[in-house]
Parts: C-alpha cells; structure tokens; sequence
C-alpha cells in the first residue's frame, strides 16, 4: 500500500489508488445500496439558505446536515424519511481500523455526490466534539482538484488531483486544515468499471468520529 505525506501539510496522508478496482466496484455497489435505503437530499448554508451543489446522505448511527435555520449539525436519522441511517459497511470500517489505528469506530460516513458542476467551498471539518480523531475520505467516479490549505482561512494552500479509488487522511495538524473541492474533473483517472462510471459523478465517503 502506497502512501506519501503531501509536503508542507503534516498529517495530511494520501493514498493514491488505496482502493483496487473490484473494491471500488464493491464499494460503489454499497453506497448504491444505502443510497436506495436514506435517499439523496441536498443541505442548505446556516442563514443564508443557499442549497449547497452536492447532493448527500449519510450511513452510521449519526449523519451530516444543515438547514437555514439550525445550521450544521449531526443528527441520528434522515431529514426527509426519518429513519435511521443505515449502517457503515463492514469494509469502511476495516479500512477506517487500518488506516486510522483509531481506538474508537467512526460514528458517521457522509455520502458526498458532486455532478460535473457541482464543488464544495474551502471549510473546516468542526462540528465534530471529538477534534482528535482523524478524518478519512474515499474517493470514487470522477477525478477532482481537491484543494487543501492552512489552519486559517487565508494561509497558503495547494491543489491536487483525488481520483477513483484514492484515500486521503487527515490527521494530527491537518485535521483542522481547510479544505475543499475547486472543481470536478471529466475524467477517470482508474478508468473505474460501472457501476458509477454510468452515474457520472464523484462520491466521497468522509467518515469521522464525533463524539468523544
Ligand atoms: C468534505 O470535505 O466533506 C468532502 C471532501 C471531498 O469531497 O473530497
Ligand atoms: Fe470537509
């Protein structure tokens, strides 16, 4: 298994190509799955109620959301069904072990899906209690140009390519990095088979321990 540590972000680890092609398949076939169980909705920013352009759901027993009125949060079912959220697939959470070495599991994995127009602004993952845990993300489909930067929002950052199958772990320092995804790439860097090749999207599992 490949990993580098991306210069001047210490504790930002990407693993190029983590996931082998039938993972990805597998992995993809999952998320199908959870999909048709907690079915994509769209959050909205705190105040200004602007729809954000991903689409998202969430498995685990809590899920990432917001809303004009209550703003960021994790709650413990859907918005519009209600239901709980599905579980994390067994394999997340084997990967999370591995690559974390976390003592706890991830309590949530939010399902990101970006079309070809859609991108996510440069933010903090903070809504978290538990600051200590690292993030993991799992790319699948489309490339983008992810962009990561410093503790503040104005510090120098740089772009690079996250592509079909890829991790990338956020911990120690750059766990509090800003982050974003600048845009999305008409290509599949690991010429991914279908499943999500058909969809035309990027997904982008972030699994994250909330609480303490
Ligand atoms: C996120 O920061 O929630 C998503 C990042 C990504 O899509 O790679
Ligand atoms: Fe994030």
């Amino acid at each position: 298994m490949y990993c580098h540590e991306i210069p001047g972000f210490p504790g930002a680890f990407h693993y190029p190509g983590f996931l082998t092609q039938s993972a990805q398949h597998d992995m993809s076939v999952q998320i199908i799955k959870i999909i048709q169980q907690a079915p994509l909705f769209v959050s909205y920013m705190p105040r200004t109620g602007v729809p954000m352009s991903v689409r998202m759901t969430n498995c685990g027993p809590l899920g990432w959301m917001s809303d004009k009125t209550l703003g960021y949060r994790y709650v413990s079912a859907h918005p519009e069904t209600l239901r709980p959220w599905p579980a994390i697939p067994s394999h997340l959470l084997e990967i999370w072990d591995e690559l974390t070495r976390y003592p706890k599991p991830p309590e949530a994995c939010l399902v990101n899906v970006y079309n070809l127009d859609a991108k996510m602004a440069l933010h903090q993952d903070r809504d978290e209690i538990d600051l200590a845990a690292p993030i993991l993300s799992l790319s699948l489909g489309y490339d983008c140009r992810f962009r990561l930067g410093g503790q503040k929002r104005n510090d120098p950052s740089e772009t690079f390519v996250l592509s079909s199958g890829d991790a990338l772990v956020l911990k120690g320092p750059a766990r509090r990095c800003f982050h974003g995804v600048d845009r999305i790439l008409p290509t599949i860097g690991s010429e991914l088979a279908s499943p999500l090749a058909d969809f035309g999207v990027r997904l982008n599992l972030t699994l994250r321990r909330v609480n303490e």
